[in-house]
């Protein structure tokens, strides 16, 4: 709901309200943003700066006036007018000089969301679901004008900030900096969270105290990137999951970003995220204007799970377009882990024909079908058929695959060029190098000059082919390199800081083309994992590969963090051979599974050389996976304990909208010996709800008991070998959780779980054998009463 009295905005959503004051020809002054306020008890002249006496130093805006803008909270800031902080944006004109003062002019409230022509990545809603409100401010003494359009998103408690400059002067001017978003507060006392990492270790949590001065988080690697997601949150100091005070914000934009949060010595806090500046300059001539990234912003009082939820719900709704949104997503396998670079039709399809055994509806042929692509040194731009490894083409597989009623899909990395192909052969100017200097180089490849439209349209061409060809499915699409050694001939530009930027606004037109042109196609993103795992490519794509590490202990951290601002019907978890491929750590099957549940399950291990045991236990997570599967991948995720904040235990539940379904992953980091009662505590159950509660049926090795094992059985005949045998084929089930209890029960006293193996006995089927790494998914369903 947007509504404007007397100069007053007021930007409310079902628990959040935003406000702003703007008067005929004077600086917009924002004046909060926090829990819900209703219009009876808003009072602006309680809520404005109120500074009448000039301090020591500070600039006041001009002669007889008072107003210090350096101390008043903006909706946008500016250079040269007394606000010393980090200003929203930076031109230059006439020879450099800076200054600017944009003063309101008029404002436009819409029902839903507008759009812009711009093929920027932007967020979408009907007019049940949101509103627009467009501001326009001109510049006191030049002719430019800067539009600022919020999109208000009421059942999410989400806003949207995007900004438009305009130059209606005769001269050019040039953007230095331009952001999306600007949150001024008038409190300091917060702590930043931001999700940071690198390849195969991606979007860790990372917590830290605010003090006067200014932090940043960014990235300069040309993506969104694994370093530091453009997601960030400031909270108050005793924030959780469940309760305090947080706001976030995240950009719809997959190049580089920078946020930066500014603790001043007056007590506020100024909040910014946009576009990088440092490898960015817009030269804007007479007629011409810039459009930034959209940019989300949201807040609660219950802490970050809200929040996060706030963010869930909106990318599934108003982020994620098309055939597959909020449509139960496929189980895949896929051949990367199975087979790397090295396969053929035949393990393929004896691959493919298990995939079908164990349940799996879509397989997916990852890297190394194309060109002459036998390992990572060539062939990327020749998205032609390999046909010494296909030798019946991709038709015919692809027509196996379905006849075995699956889904087919397929790898490519369209954005990339190795040297030895033929496509560099052909056009060596489209690879981004500097001519005569020798270029730096990632995983032996280069980066296609996506901002120049003869490249679009040869990927536009060459994909629409391999799509239409393989009957496709899905498209896992690869980026698996950053950039360096930036250069292009591209002759709109007027300098090469607006190189990336361009980069991606052709990168987003291509692939609105062909979304446009292959609507059911199923889309995920990848860039070795998560590092462009942002809003912008899940406008577009409505999954993403979240990291190539699918070691189960890592993942908890991974998971965890990617959930802060993503739902998990984007996350994309698989369950992979042990021990791992990255960390060669040792893990039990079924608590793989357990933590790939939580989201988007795949399969990436060589179903042809697993057990009979193995691929019993897969078909019952898959048999699993598939009762649960709309709460699990469109579930809301509330993290009640996490391994990030240091917990040794994380407790993870997912829900769907009337709490009538309810999973909770138990994950344990490591077994300790004697210990103590455990009790499982969810306090987000529905209190007056009568609920069934059980664990998963899950089994483990007889052999975990190692040479204890002739203390358990029942008969003392077998020793040595044969136990050892016997251990093999023997498996246990998991002790049995199931209780009928009150929502209120478990929500506020919590249940004492089974005694866990503490070394001095065990029961079948009573004792719980959890293991380093181990877990449990218990599920709460609702029962009639
Ligand atoms: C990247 C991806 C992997 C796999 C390989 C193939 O690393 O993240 O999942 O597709 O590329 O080369």
């Amino acid at each position: 709901m947007i509504s404007q009295k007397n100069g007053l905005f007021n930007l409310s959503t079902i628990n959040t309200t935003y406000l702003f004051q703007a008067r005929l020809n004077e600086q917009l002054e924002h004046l909060y943003y926090g829990s819900f306020l209703d219009e009876k008890s808003i009072n602006p002249s309680l809520l404005t700066t109120k500074y009448k006496q000039e301090a020591g130093t500070s600039t006041l805006y001009e002669e007889n006036s008072k107003l210090n803008l350096g101390l008043m909270k903006q909706e946008i800031s500016t250079v040269g007018k007394g606000d010393y902080r980090e200003p929203f944006m930076r031109v230059s004109y006439n020879g450099g000089m800076q200054t600017l003062d944009f003063v309101f002019e008029s404002y436009e409230i819409y029902n839903g969301k507008t759009f812009s022509e711009s093929p920027l990545p932007q967020a979408y809603g009907d007019e049940r679901e949101c509103d627009t409100l467009k501001i326009t401010l001109r510049e006191k003494e030049l002719k430019i004008k800067l539009v600022l359009t919020y999109g208000v998103f009421t059942f999410c408690d989400v806003i949207t900030r995007k900004v438009e400059l305009f130059n209606n002067a005769k001269k050019n001017i040039t953007i230095e900096s331009i952001n999306s978003l600007q949150l001024d507060i008038d409190e300091c006392n917060f702590e930043m969270i931001t999700f940071d990492g690198a390849w195969a270790r991606e979007r860790h949590v990372n917590r830290r105290d605010l003090k006067p001065g200014i932090v940043v988080n960014d990235s300069k690697c040309g993506t969104s990137s694994a370093y530091h997601n453009p997601l960030i949150y400031v909270c108050e100091k005793n924030c959780q999951e469940l309760r305090g005070k947080c706001y976030a914000t995240n950009l719809l934009y997959s190049g580089n970003h920078k946020e930066i949060v500014e603790v001043t010595n007056y007590n506020q806090t100024r909040i910014l995220t946009g576009i990088n500046e440092a490898s960015f300059k817009w030269l804007l001539r007479p007629n011409e204007s810039f459009e930034t990234p959209e940019a989300i912003l949201s807040y609660s009082d219950k802490g970050f799970s809200t929040v996060s939820r706030n963010f869930h719900y909106f990318a599934n709704n108003n982020i994620v377009k098309g055939f597959w949104k909020n449509k139960d997503r496929p189980i895949l396998v896929n051949s990367w882990e199975a087979f790397y670079f090295d396969f053929d039709d035949s393990n393929l399809i004896s691959l493919a024909k298990k995939a079908k055994e164990i349940g799996a509806e879509l397989f997916v042929l990852d890297d190394g079908w194309f060109g002459a692509r036998n390992d990572d040194t060539s062939s990327l731009g020749d998205w032609v058929v390999n046909t010494k490894k296909l030798k019946e083409g991709l038709g015919k597989l692809s027509n196996k695959i379905h006849k075995m009623n699956m889904l087919f899909g397929i790898w490519v990395e369209p954005e990339m060029i190795s040297r030895n192909s033929n496509l560099f052969e052909k056009h060596p100017s489209w690879a981004i190098m500097i001519p005569g200097r020798r270029p730096s180089v990632g995983r032996n490849q280069f980066i296609l000059d996506m901002s120049r439209d003869e490249v679009i349209l040869y990927l536009e061409d060459v994909l629409s082919k391999i799509f239409e060809l393989g009957e496709v499915d899905y498209v896992k699409w690869d980026f698996n390199r950053v950039f360096s050694d930036l250069y292009s001939i591209n002759k709109e530009m007027s300098n090469m800081g607006e190189f990336l930027h361009r980069y991606y606004l052709g990168l987003y037109k291509l692939l609105n083309r062909l979304t446009t042109k292959f609507p059911k196609i199923l889309f995920e993103s990848c860039a070795a994992g998560g590092n462009r795992y942002d809003l912008g490519m899940l406008s577009f794509m409505p999954q993403n590969w979240t990291s190539d590490c699918t070691d189960v202990y890592e993942r908890i951290f991974i998971q965890e963090g990617t959930s802060f601002g993503y739902p998990l019907s984007a996350m994309t978890n698989h369950v992979s051979a042990a021990p791992n491929h990255q960390t060669l750590r040792n893990s039990d099957i079924e608590s793989r599974f357990n933590v790939a549940a939580i989201g988007n399950l795949g399969y990436e291990i060589n179903l042809n050389t697993a057990t009979s045991h193995e691929i019993d236990q897969i078909k019952e997570q898959i048999n699993f996976y598939k009762r649960y599967r709309h709460t699990l991948q469109f579930g809301t995720l509330a993290r009640i304990q996490t391994m990030s904040e240091g917990n040794k235990r994380a407790v993870w539940a997912v829900m769907n909208r009337d709490k009538s379904e309810i999973i909770v992953l138990d994950f344990r980091e490591r077994t300790i010996p004697n210990p103590p009662l455990e009790r499982l505590y969810v306090p987000i159950v529905d209190n007056d709800s009568y609920y069934e509660l059980f664990n998963r049926p899950q089994k483990f090795d007889l052999s975990v008991f190692g040479d204890l094992i002739n203390h358990f059985l029942p008969s003392k005949l077998l020793k040595g070998k044969a136990a050892d045998e016997l251990a093999k084929i023997l498996h246990l089930n998991i002790e049995i959780t199931h209780h009928r209890v009150y929502g209120e029960l478990i929500s506020k006293a919590g249940i004492i779980l089974n005694q866990e193996f503490g070394g001095t006995g065990f029961e079948n089927e009573v004792t719980r054998v959890l293991g380093d790494y181990g877990s449990r998914l218990y599920v709460l369903k609702k029962l009639e009463v």
